[in-house]
């Protein structure tokens, strides 16, 4: 293998496609239906041969899953439904061996309710050193203030001595508290853990929360994603963790890297988590919740890039994760209709598979060569849509639990990913197993061993263009120039000598004179024009 540049080696994630592993329904190793290490191991040629860079795994620690692991019991071992310690560190070792870096997840807002500390802090009482690792408050009958939290409920739940702790998300997901200098410690600690252990970055949950208003004053008719301070996201303080972390990943060779989860609004405030001495990217959601129409689009990426340039990092490009609904199936839609992030107002309403696909792989071939880095979601590289349709008794996602079965939540992205075969598990697991969410039998033509046969699937195409990403000089980190299009469509160069047009809704268009055709997200028509819903990646 020739050496690796010690430059390039230390700026990877600047340009970085990233697969997202949800790791439960990846892969499953040994049959019980739930997805785990090995299987995860047994698969990593699959996205060796895509061409990603990196590997980021949803959390895959002790926890009850109660939110899909985001209810951590131990941040220092493996979940023994996905696997051991051992077999996670020759994950580590094989992906590297492979050229993929490996991100993990790590949950700083909250623990599980099952983690010693809170098991402690329940045992402990009022007062105690191990409550005040968590925020606990006595305030009688009622609750200590107004907020709710986000799987639906009240942000506040009463144990047996009367008082009430803190829980922004689910109740088996207390909140610490990031007053606390030992909490501090030991999330570094946690860091130093697997940094030394060869992991080479963080996915950083919720990471605009942590630190709360002193006082805890109440939210009132503050929304979620409203502009202005508010008593517990985005709190000036919150910075002072992560030039801690920056600190800690720096003195790594090579440093390790991070990047945040944190849906910010407000550009200038959503910049200061990109400080160069603070984390190296986050995830741009802004553009995952563009309805697909030329204007919206390039307002998203135009945004997107001031906001970056505010601080000089790489902006990200995100299509799909384990928390929205999946793209093919929200671009089957009408790109008026209000979506948002869930389906759940569309459900029932005519979707255009068809047209979902094509303007998916338009969108992968926009996303792809865009500066910057880019995610895949597991599955996206198959064209999976969401299921929409999973029997509620299945449904998992604390949302459908918390909101009063009015939310189905987040299941129908999560569904196991079919591999091979004419009938699920699809190959999932060994056997004929079922994994733990039903597989629709119309999965069938999405396996994986069926795609990487048909030259014209969306694997093929994934693979075709992150092999040429990957030898185009132009493409990844770097500046873009806008080009004259017809309205309804995009365009722009990347230097050097790299074109991008996408065909948004606008009628079928010539591509410019003397332009090589790279690659193309669906054919042109007879006539050699761009159609609607479509990408073409030019050398020029
Ligand atoms: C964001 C994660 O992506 C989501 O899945 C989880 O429910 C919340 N954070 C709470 O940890």
């Amino acid at each position: 293998m020739p050496e690796p540049d010690a430059a390039l080696e230390s700026t990877w994630w600047r340009s970085a496609v990233i697969y997202q592993v949800y790791i439960r329904s990846f892969a499953d190793g040994d049959g019980d239906g739930i997805g785990d290490v090995a299987g995860l191991r047994s698969r990593l040629d699959h996205l060796a041969d895509l061409g990603v860079d990196a590997l980021w795994i949803n959390p895959w620690y002790p926890s009850p899953l109660a939110d899909a692991g985001y209810d951590v019991s131990d941040y220092r071992a493996i979940e023994p439904r996905f696997g051991t310690l051992d077999e996670a560190e020759a994950l580590i070792r094989e992906a590297h061996e492979r050229g993929l870096k490996v991100i993990l997840d790590i949950v700083p807002n909250h623990t599980s309710s099952q983690h010693a500390w809170f098991q402690e802090a329940l045992a402990a009482g009022p007062g105690s050193a191990a409550r005040a690792r968590y925020v606990f408050r006595d305030s009688g009958e009622e609750p200590p203030n107004d907020w709710q939290a986000m799987f639906g409920g009240r942000a506040w739940t009463r144990v047996p001595d009367g008082e009430w702790y803190l829980h922004l998300f689910d109740p088996e997901q207390p909140d610490v508290n990031w007053e606390n200098p030992e909490v501090r410690a030991d999330f570094e600690e946690t860091l130093r853990f697997w940094f030394d252990r060869g992991v080479d970055g963080f996915r950083i949950d919720v990471a605009n929360s942590l630190i709360k208003e002193e006082g805890l004053p109440d939210v009132g008719t503050k929304g979620h994603h409203d502009p202005g301070p508010h008593p517990h996201w985005d709190r000036d303080e919150v910075h002072d963790v992560y030039r801690s972390w920056r600190a800690l990943a720096d003195t790594y060779d090579p440093p390790r890297v991070f990047v945040a989860e944190a849906w910010v609004p407000e550009a200038d405030r959503f910049a200061r988590y990109l400080r160069p001495d603070e984390l190296h990217t986050a995830f741009n959601f802004d553009f995952l919740k563009a309805p697909w129409r030329a204007p919206a689009l390039r307002e998203s990426v135009e945004r997107t890039l001031r906001e970056h340039a505010l601080v000089g990092a790489p902006a990200t490009w995100v299509l799909s994760n384990h928390d929205v609904a999946r793209h093919v199936s929200r671009l089957a839609r009408d790109p008026e209709a209000d979506i948002g992030t869930s389906l759940d107002s569309l459900l029932g309403e005519p979707a255009d598979l068809e047209l979902g696909l094509r303007r998916a792989r338009a969108a992968a071939l926009l996303i792809l060569a865009l500066p910057g880095g880019a995610y895949v979601y597991q599955g996206d590289e198959l064209g999976l849509p969401e299921v929409e349709d999973l029997p509620e008794a299945v449904l998992d996602d604390p949302t459908w639990r918390r909101s009063g079965h009015t939310e189905r939540g987040r299941d129908g992205c999560r569904v196991p990913i079919p591999w091979s075969g004419d009938a699920p598990p699809f190959g999932f697991g060994p056997g004929s197993g079922q994994p733990w969410l039903p597989q629709p039998d119309w999965f069938v033509r999405f396996t994986a061993d069926r795609e990487d046969k048909d030259p014209d699937s969306m694997l093929n195409l994934y693979r075709t263009a992150l092999r040429v990403r990957r030898n185009e000089p132009a493409l990844g980190d770097g500046p873009l120039t806008w080009l004259d299009v017809p309205p309804g469509a995009l365009g722009f160069v990347r230097d050097p000598g790299f074109a991008v047009l996408v065909n948004v809704d606008a009628e079928p268009f010539a591509l410019p004179e003397g332009a090589e055709v790279a690659l193309t997200s669906s054919p042109l028509t007879d006539e050699g024009l761009l159609p609607r819903n479509t990408t073409a990646w030019l050398r020029v």
